[in-house]
């Protein structure tokens, strides 16, 4: 048995973790494991690279993905299903393991009804996949957001200023929810719930009454405001559609500079929310689910990934998984519209 494991799009931490995981697992089985490099790029075109546990035990703690990674999809390329099914029979590959968020898995779901033995691992700082209730690399995301708002508050108080800190996430809020209820935010700003302009100036002309001559303003990258939707709508940067987003932090803090002259910055973390190394639970849920991935490969049963689910792995089908964006629900919100003071 000859097993190829792949990683598409983000990158984010935990991706090596569940990588070590399966290599150890699938070489326990007597397997051999093949590293495809660039996501699905590595399959069309044939990039491998042979994956030994012995020059992997020590990658759980290390950021990023070892075998790289691209926002190719081979769907909308030319024979793109032809060419993989060419080369995993070249490779002598008898099943994959990709490792994704929402559109390497609709990959991976599609091939899997093309009759390719595939099963997912779900990855995404995002935390927007449906059918797990986390996926790893979001707690990262959100200990790195909430860091960064605890060291925005002493500048903040300092100088007595307003802070607009922007957080990832695409369309959805939850790195913004999590990491502003965390990191004590004064308000936070998320693509689910409508934006009120009017209850944030409102918010911080009455701290500023009361004394309290400072606030954290957490928005989610995906916030639109007026006619700035999405800082960078019109571009399109893969082959998924996925566009451009980040900036609008940018906007927010001109707007509340406007309507209440303080003095408001803007911080946008971006990709610093990716990079480095793993928090514990992340390595644990990443090596959780790369055990399980092993699992099903054993038991054939293709088409599914593992995930989280009341603090068990359990199989999903990647159906359920790709088939809506999980977004915050309004009862968490309304949790953190608590501290909005
Ligand atoms: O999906 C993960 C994510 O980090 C989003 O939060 C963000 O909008 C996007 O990827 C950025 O992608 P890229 O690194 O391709 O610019």
């Amino acid at each position: 048995m000859r097993i190829g494991i792949l990683t598409g799009g983000g990158d984010c931490q935990g991706i090596n973790a569940v990588i070590r995981a399966a290599v150890k697992k699938a070489e326990d089985y007597g397997w051999d494991v093949i590293g495809i490099r660039y996501g699905w790029l590595g399959l069309l075109d044939g990039l491998f690279v042979p994956l030994k546990y012995e020059e992997l035990d020590d990658i759980i703690g290390i950021g990023g993905t070892i075998l790289g990674t691209s926002r190719v999809n081979p769907l909308r390329r030319k024979d793109g299903v032809k060419k993989i099914k060419e080369n995993l029979k070249k490779m002598k590959i008898d099943a994959i393991l990709a490792i994704g968020g929402d559109d390497t898995l609709s990959v991976a779901y599609e091939l899997s009804k093309e009759g390719i033995p595939v099963v997912g691992a779900p990855k995404t700082i995002d935390n927007d996949l449906a059918a797990t209730e986390y996926t790893f690399g979001f707690f990262t995301a959100v200990e790195i957001g909430t860091q960064a708002i605890d060291r925005i508050l002493t500048t903040a108080k300092s100088h007595e200023r307003v802070f607009v800190v922007e957080v990832m996430g695409r369309y959805a809020g939850w790195i913004a929810l999590y990491s502003g209820l965390a990191g004590g935010a004064h308000y936070i700003v998320i693509p689910e719930q409508p934006l009120d302009l009017d209850a944030i100036c409102k918010l911080i002309d009455e701290r500023w009454k009361r004394g309290k001559k400072y606030a954290v303003i957490v928005v989610a990258e995906g916030v639109q405001i007026g006619e700035h939707e999405l800082l960078y709508v019109k571009e399109v940067v893969d082959e998924f559609g996925n566009i451009k987003v980040g900036g609008i932090a940018h906007i927010l803090a001109d707007e509340i500079h406007r309507r209440t002259g303080k003095e408001t910055r803007a911080v946008v973390l971006g990709h610093l929310m990716r990079g480095g190394s793993p928090i514990a639970f992340d390595r644990i849920l990443a090596t959780r689910f790369g055990l399980m991935a092993i699992e099903l490969i054993k038991k054939g049963e293709f088409g599914k990934m593992p995930a989280l689910t009341k603090f068990k792995i359990e199989p999903v089908p990647l159906s359920k998984a790709i088939a809506e964006m999980k977004t915050v629900p309004k009862e968490l919100y309304d949790i953190a519209k608590t501290f909005f003071y």
